[in-house]
């Protein structure tokens, strides 16, 4: 540089922008502690901008969490949306050619996402499911992540979560990755040894027996039927494709037409309708 004029003012202009940047970066700070506040004013009768606050609000607990919207959750928790995984981890291994056994199904699309997105966000979870932050959060204690554990603490007898656990797996995620009940079914072997027999399709018998499912408020129950139809995968994938566990979901057994009238051993302990909490209000599936 040879005109030291000119030098100067790139100086001044370089050291201009650093400090209205530093005064932006600043100002969001600020905003987000008071988005925090806002959000804690709309969901909870608690103030403060504190960590420590925000941590206990009571929109965490019962009965507060019960009524909860995504949208107060997310006035604070945007990254469980937001983040994305890495396109490479930091040992130089690709997401796109790491792919899990259960993400080679025929119902898989997209790239690698998150478990929050694969559940929230992606095309297949919008096509045929409704859920919500509070199907599975119902609850949690930040003091040692355990129901019981104190006087004033989340009481033992709520089930809304486990152990160091935010959730609690048998009453979400076992109803869609669960086992497949062949036993039940009367199906010769595992299905995908006798799903050819039945032409990789669920509905040859469902669409007789078991015809009252999925009237519930987290699930599309008209979309699951018409993809279904399409493509067997799409049902065996929350009952049994998809398993995380060794046992089966034990789900109500609703009551259909022609269904005989005596109830089978296996069936004697089992609930006829949906849980509570999510059952339809009458006449009609839910929209979102
Ligand atoms: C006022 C802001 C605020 C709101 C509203 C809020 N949270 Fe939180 N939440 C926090 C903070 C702060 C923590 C503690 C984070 C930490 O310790 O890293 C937390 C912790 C959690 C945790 C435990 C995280 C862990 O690692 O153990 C879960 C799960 C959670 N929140 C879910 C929810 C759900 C579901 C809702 C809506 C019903 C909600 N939060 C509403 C601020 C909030
Ligand atoms: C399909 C069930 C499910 C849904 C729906 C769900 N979560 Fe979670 N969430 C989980 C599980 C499982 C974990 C990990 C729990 C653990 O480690 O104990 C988790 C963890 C979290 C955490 C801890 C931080 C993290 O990212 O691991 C936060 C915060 C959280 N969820 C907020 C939310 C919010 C807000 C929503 C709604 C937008 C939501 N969750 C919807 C199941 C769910
Ligand atoms: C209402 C049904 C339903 C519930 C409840 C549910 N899941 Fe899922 N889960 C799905 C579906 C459908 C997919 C496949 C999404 C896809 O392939 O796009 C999936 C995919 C997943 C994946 C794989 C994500 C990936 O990257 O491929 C994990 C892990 C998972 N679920 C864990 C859980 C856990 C843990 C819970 C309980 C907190 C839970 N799920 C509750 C339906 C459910
Ligand atoms: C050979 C006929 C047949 C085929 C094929 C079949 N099912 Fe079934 N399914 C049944 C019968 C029979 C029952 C038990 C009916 C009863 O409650 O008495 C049943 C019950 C179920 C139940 C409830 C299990 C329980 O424990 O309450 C689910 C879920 C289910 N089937 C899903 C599927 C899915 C998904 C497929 C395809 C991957 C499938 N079925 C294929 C005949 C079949
Ligand atoms: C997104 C996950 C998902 C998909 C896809 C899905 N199911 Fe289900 N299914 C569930 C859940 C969750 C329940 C339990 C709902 C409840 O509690 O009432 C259920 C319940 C059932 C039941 C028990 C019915 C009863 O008596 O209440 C049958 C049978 C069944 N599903 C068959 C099928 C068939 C056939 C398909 C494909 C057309 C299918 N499912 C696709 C999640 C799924």
């Amino acid at each position: 540089m040879k005109n030291p004029k000119v030098g100067l003012a790139i100086l001044a202009l370089v050291l201009g922008a650093v400090v209205i940047g530093g005064l932006a970066g600043w100002q969001i700070r600020q905003q987000n502690v008071a988005g925090v506040s806002q959000a804690q004013d709309a969901g909870s009768a608690s103030e403060g901008k504190d960590i420590l606050r925000a941590t206990y609000d009571p929109i965490h607990f019962r009965p507060a969490i019960e009524k909860a919207t995504d949208e107060q959750c997310l006035a604070c928790h945007r990254e469980v949306l937001d983040d994305k995984v890495r396109e490479t981890s930091p040992a130089g291994i690709k997401a796109a050619n790491s792919k899990a056994w259960y993400q080679r199904m025929s119902t898989y699309t997209g790239e690698q996402d998150t478990f929050h997105r694969r559940h929230l966000t992606t095309p297949m979870a919008k096509e045929l499911m409704n859920l919500s932050c509070t199907t599975c959060h119902q609850g949690s204690d930040p003091r040692d992540e355990a129901p019981g554990t104190s006087a004033t603490g989340t009481p033992q007898s709520d089930n809304g979560f486990t152990l160091r656990k935010t959730v609690n797996p048998e009453t979400t995620c076992l109803k869609c990755h669960g086992q497949m009940n062949a036993t039940v079914m009367g199906l010769p072997s595992p299905w995908p040894e006798s799903k050819e027999m039945f032409g990789n399709s669920c509905v040859t018998c469902h669409a007789a027996i078991r015809t009252n499912r999925h009237q519930v408020t987290y699930l599309k129950a008209d979309a699951i039927e018409a993809a279904g139809q399409a493509n067997g995968d799409v049902c065996y994938g929350c009952h049994g494709g998809r398993a995380w566990y060794r046992i089966e979901y034990p789900y109500p057994r609703h009551p259909w037409e022609g269904m005989s009238p005596d109830v089978p051993d296996w069936a004697k302990n089992r609930p006829v309708e949906s849980e509570a909490r999510f059952v339809l209000p009458a006449g009609g599936q839910s929209k979102k």
